[in-house]
């Protein structure tokens, strides 16, 4: 059982079919925690224009819904197609929220007209966070507040007696599985120098109790056969990894997630 904060901040590594995917994390008691807490720490008023970038599937777009009421607006942005069809489907039912489809990096807004946003493992896979930084500050209003979440890869610790396996194992993940694999680290340096001023920085780490949850979120085995074939580790090494990992011993895995609050 997963038993601590942000467990989906172990966020899209692996995800082969990532609606359903980014789902399942969503619903998770520590994927609830903490978007309740970000979601909090935008004090979000009645009327407030608010911005979900990388908003996937509409995860967190009713809930901004509810927080603005009929006289506010929620702008959902989204770079994949698909993304943009299933979220606008679900939030059809909400006349006070859109869905565009657009890159983070030139964000179809004018400028100083967004009251709050909020940015939830996106940067991690931008191919420039600094400069999606750089837009949400040209897009809030001066004073208005942005919330990010981003994992740091780094940090991801699996129990295992074989330690060079855990570290071969987890060096993968923090090399080669994600584009911005140390983003969660960067975050408060990259938003100050975008103008930012920070309100506050948390590290909501995710404890990992279980197999079952762990495989959900991490894709160990998928993620075992991509480290075996790119080298990390030995097949036979790897064979090993995962049977200790299933075999019903106490499993105990973390990583953090790097959560910041700051005003434009
Ligand atoms: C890990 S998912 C998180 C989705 C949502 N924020 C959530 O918490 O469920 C990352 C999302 O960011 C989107 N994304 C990644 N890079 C983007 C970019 N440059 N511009 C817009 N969306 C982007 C992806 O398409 C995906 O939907």
């Amino acid at each position: 059982m997963t038993t601590d904060p942000a467990a989906a901040a172990v966020a899209a590594v692996t995800s082969t079919a990532p609606t359903p995917y980014l789902d399942l994390v969503a619903v998770t008691r520590p994927a609830r925690q903490y978007k309740h807490e970000l979601l909090s720490a935008l004090c979000i008023g009645a009327g407030d224009r608010v911005l979900d970038v990388g908003c996937g599937p509409a995860t967190d777009l009713a809930a901004l819904a509810e927080e603005v009421g009929p006289t506010g607006r929620v702008i959902g942005i989204d770079q994949d197609p698909a993304m943009v069809a299933t979220a606008r489907a679900r939030i059809a039912v909400y006349p006070n929220v859109e869905v565009r489809h657009a890159d983070a990096h030139h964000l179809p807004l004018e400028t100083a007209g967004i009251d709050r946003a909020r940015v939830d493992r996106v940067l991690m896979h931008a191919t420039d966070p600094a400069a999606v930084l750089a837009e949400l500050h040209r897009v809030l209003r001066p004073g208005g507040l942005l919330a990010l979440a981003e994992p740091d890869w780094d940090t991801l610790a699996i129990d295992h007696p074989d330690l060079e396996t855990a570290r071969a194992f987890t060096r993968y993940i923090a090399q080669r599985a994600n584009r911005n694999q140390a983003i969660g680290r960067r975050l408060p340096r990259l938003t100050a120098q975008a103008g930012f001023t920070i309100r506050t920085v948390r590290n909501v780490a995710a404890v990992l109790s279980d197999f079952d949850t762990a495989e959900t979120i991490l894709g160990l085995r998928r993620n075992t056969d991509r480290a075996v074939a790119a080298g990390y580790l030995t097949p036979e090494a790897g064979r090993a990894w995962l049977d200790q990992l299933t075999g019903g011993e106490t499993f105990f895995a973390t990583a953090s997630l790097i959560t910041v609050l700051a005003a434009a």
